[in-house]
């Protein structure tokens, strides 16, 4: 019998909009609830024992969690010392503690958001107060029918250093905020009584680069079993062979015995098509293995192969999914029902032809994303998710890699129903950390856990076709590095040997050193010039783009002169929009677009990033080393002085400038850059800037056309500009010397010498108006769905007025609630929660939930000065 190292049950993802295929088997004695509500919260400790629960004093309770990933048979067998790990009572863990006077709330939540934002908080972490203490405590009567059941509490990520305190006792923990985690209550729970569950979070301050959130920011869940039954992520699908006419599915199951008795157990697997709604299609092949003796306190595993004719195939267009129904019997009864969705479908990367999916090349249009969602902060939200995949998949981004860590299960599940491929990743250093605080801290003894756990959780996901080990860490050329690099790739070949692993390297020697040997696919970051001299070296390995661009721009701010030297505006701590920019490391677009052509070999690219995120504002972070890329000397000096001075004048920014797409989710100029090439058959033309300058009357103003076309004309009030074309390796059409007077811009754009598409930029006139447009007017009213309200300022003919911050107010009526507005402008302090909001260049975003279990009309509000106001009704349905 193989040895499982990863023991215990799948999450399955369930789409909080369409859950009802994925419900278990009612017979079945598992029971997963959600374990989100009513949770109570306060921040800090009680008096006097920070020091005692520090990870460093309580370390040895904690390391004695996880122990079924690890291969190290030391670490396997280490168990939780006697006692508490802390002398005395921890008043917040007890019982009879009266917590009434805590915060209220539900999961997920993430109690960094709520700000409020301060110019003394670093930059880098969006300067919101993220870090520090927090308990969360939770009642949990247990009935005294559950008696023998087993019963866990899995976390799908709290940042960060989470322990679980049961009726006063210690129980388990997990320190790294990115990983998803289990710890098994039964022993110290009170059948048939109340019980308390406390969680206490320690989050450090300098340990991350980006904003991380705090808090219990996934969900939690409360799972029930019989003492027989599938292990903790225990099903792991694998499609060995796959042509048009079969598939070979090979299921593994482990199966856990925490009975006192001996079992005989028998697993029967059932595969149905799985719909887009969840709903199970016709049972197409079942598999049984009798006969499996599983000692007491032991697992043991099943593993066998069914063939399926004519499958379904996952692909991009169409992510065909089917369903394992796995069904643990012991003695004829039913003992676990539990379900597996996957998908059939072959990845390969070539070194001569990039990336194949189901045989054929598939480009890789990819973004890197962190894990925050702008105003909504990092707690997760299952349609503000699904929201940012659509946004992704109508520029053509077909690929996600969640940088720098393990994403919420959620995203992959989207990932695998929308049909877009994940890069998984794992950490951002190793041994060497980038802050003081970050997981260098923990790697040493967490990151063969983190990884296996990760790998396990993930592994029977279609859309991900890459396991990365790290990225841009320190030890890329250290004599070591590379042997971590080893470790890493041989770890995740033994949990799952279907696909490659990669890192994310910043160092160009990599490629040229042992540590490209240690991985399956090479990934440069930011090194488009170095493809040709890899493929000299290497031309056995896969290539790809890992992180690209950095391209760094504000939506709707243009300056002028347009040049390399003149990103940033007038001491507003924006960036041009004229997508030029770059800081020192990183390249526009255009370099990598071209860095790819010249190199066709190369498998695709993840373009840093897809959405601007909280904090990272480079680069106005007060790091004089973000200088952009000036290639003259003195204009590099004035920069570097100009950001020195910044620097002491502290700067305000708070979040990103890299995204393709703001906070907010409104599209920059660069959306249509990427959707010429990513997306070349629809018809499509952009122009920029907009065309309100009355200043600039008489001024040169350039303005760029993007588009799927080849060729276009441009006018100005009904005047030809030319006709240009690109050229090789050109990506965006120029007119450089437009002289600015107010009108209509209209360009025309040809495709293979016929007309493709047009568009049309105006002159507005002053803002009379606001408009509002949901994505969806009718939601869920399951307190979680949301609609996305933008607001525009327009002029009196509904165009929107370019540059125009008027400050907006929004009240709502009816069974819904405004969690969050925002505008995606990087500089603004007002906080996400506030009911009003400046629009940022015409535009701001009013996100709207529904009450649960409230259905009926919500109708949203928004008045402003001098405006005629504006109202939208959004349905909430049961
Ligand atoms: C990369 C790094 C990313 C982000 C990016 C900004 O070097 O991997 O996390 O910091 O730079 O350009």
């Amino acid at each position: 019998m193989k040895i499982n190292l990863c023991r215990d049950g799948l999450i399955i993802c369930l789409l909080t909009l369409a859950i009802a295929g994925l419900a278990e088997n009612s017979n079945s004695p598992r029971d997963r609830s959600l374990f989100d509500d009513g949770w109570r919260f306060t921040k800090g400790d009680p008096a006097g024992v920070s020091n005692q629960l520090s990870y460093a004093n309580i370390k040895a309770w904690v390391q004695a969690c996880g122990t079924a990933f690890t291969a190290n048979a030391e670490l396997a067998a280490k168990k939780m010392p006697e006692g508490n790990p802390v002398n005395g009572d921890i008043l917040f863990a007890e019982n009879n503690f009266d917590d009434s006077q805590w915060r209220l709330l539900n999961l997920p939540h993430d109690w960094g958001i709520e700000g409020p934002f301060k110019q003394e908080y670093p930059g880098d972490t969006g300067k919101l107060p993220w870090w520090g203490v927090g308990w969360y405590r939770k009642h949990l009567e247990i009935p005294a029918s559950d008696q023998g059941k087993k019963i866990y509490l899995d976390v799908d990520g709290a940042m960060s250093y989470a322990t679980i305190w049961l009726n006063g006792k210690f129980v388990g923990g997990w320190p790294y905020g990115y990983a998803s985690w289990r710890v098994d209550l039964t022993p110290g729970l009170k059948f048939g009584a109340d019980n308390v569950i406390a969680i206490r979070l320690d989050n450090p301050p300098n340990s991350s680069r980006w904003y991380p959130g705090g808090g219990i920011y996934r969900n939690v869940w409360l799972v029930k079993t019989a003492a027989v039954h599938a292990g903790q992520w225990g099903t792991y699908v694998t499609t060995p062979d796959v042509s048009a006419k079969a598939a070979t599915v090979k299921i593994h199951v482990s199966v856990d015995n925490d009975a006192d008795a001996d079992a005989m157990v028998t697993v029967k697997n059932e595969i149905f098509e799985l719909g887009a709604d969840d709903a199970k299609g016709k049972s197409i092949a079942s598999l049984t293995s009798d006969g499996i003796k599983i000692s007491a306190h032991q697992s043991e595993s099943s593993e066998g192969q069914i063939i399926i004719k004519s499958p379904k195939l996952w692909s991009l267009e169409k992510p065909r999914r089917y369903i394992v129904v796995t069904s643990i019997e012991q003695n004829g009864n039913l003992m676990d029902s539990y379900e597996t969705p996957f998908g059939i479908r072959t990845i390969q990367f070539t070194a001569d032809n990039g990336f194949l999916l189901n045989g054929r090349r598939v480009p890789i249009n990819g973004v890197c994303d962190h894990h925050d969602l702008g105003a909504l902060g990092s707690a997760i939200n299952v349609r503000a998710l699904q929201r940012q995949i659509e946004i992704l998949k109508e520029m053509g981004c077909n690929a996600i890699r969640t940088s720098h860590n393990p994403p919420a299960p959620e995203l992959l599940d989207l990932c695998d129903r929308l049909g877009m491929l994940v890069m998984d990743e794992s950490f951002d250093c190793w041994e060497h950390g980038k802050t003081k605080n970050d997981y260098h801290l923990l790697f040493n003894d967490w990151h063969e856990k983190d990884w296996r756990a990760e790998l396990c959780r993930d592994r029977n996901h279609p859309c991900i076709i890459l396991w990365s080990i790290g990225n841009e860490v320190q030890e890329q050329d250290s004599a070591v590095g590379f042997k971590t690099a080893a470790e890493l790739t041989r770890i995740a070949h033994e949990e799952d040997p279907t696909r490659p692993t990669t890192a994310a390297c910043s160092d160009i020697r990599a490629g040229f050193n042992d540590f490209r040997k240690n991985v399956d696919i090479f990934g440069y970051n930011y090194k488009p010039f170095a493809y040709g001299r890899f493929r000299a070296a290497n031309p056995q390995q896969p290539l790809f783009g890992s992180e690209t661009a950095s391209c760094i721009s504000s939506r709707g701010e243009y300056f002028f002169p347009v040049s390399t030297n003149q990103a940033d505006g007038q001491g507003d701590f924006q960036m041009s929009s004229y997508d030029l920019y770059a800081p020192w490391w990183a390249t526009p677009p255009d370099a990598e677009f071209a860095g790819q052509d010249e190199n066709p070999f190369v498998a695709g690219e993840f373009v840093w990033t897809g959405f601007d995120y909280l904090g990272e504002p480079t680069p106005y972070n007060n790091d004089t080393s973000n200088l952009l890329n000036f290639t003259d000397p003195a204009e590099r000096l004035r920069i570097k002085k100009q950001l020195d001075e910044l620097g002491k004048i502290s700067v305000p920014s708070r979040s990103s400038y890299f995204g393709i797409v703001d906070l907010a989710g409104f599209k920059k100029d660069r959306f249509y850059l990427y959707q010429a090439r990513w997306r070349p058959n629809p018809p499509m033309a952009h122009i920029l800037p907009h065309w309100n300058w009355p200043e600039r009357a008489g001024l040169v103003t350039p303005v760029y056309v993007y588009t799927s076309g080849d060729e276009a004309e441009l006018f100005l009030n009904g005047k030809s500009l030319g006709r240009k074309k690109k050229g090789r390796f050109e990506y965006r059409l120029e007119w450089n010397d437009v002289v600015y007077q107010p009108g209509e811009l209209k360009v025309v754009a040809y495709k293979n010498g016929k007309k493709w598409a047009t568009d049309m930029m105006k002159t507005t006139g002053p803002a009379a108006k606001l408009t509002l447009q949901a994505d969806r007017g009718q939601i869920q009213a399951d307190g979680k769905d949301l609609s996305f309200i933008t607001v525009t300022v327009a002029d009196k003919h509904g165009l929107l007025v370019p540059r125009s911050k008027n400050h907006i107010n929004f009240q709502i009526e009816g069974p819904g609630e405004i969690v969050a507005t925002d505008n995606g402008d990087a500089t603004s302090f007002e906080s996400f929660q506030a009911p009003e909001r400046n629009a940022f260049n015409g535009l701001a975003l009013v996100i709207v939930r529904a009450k649960a279990g409230e259905p009926g009309q919500i109708t949203l509000k928004a008045w402003s000065e001098g405006l005629t106001g504006k109202e939208i009704f959004i349905k909430a349905a049961l």
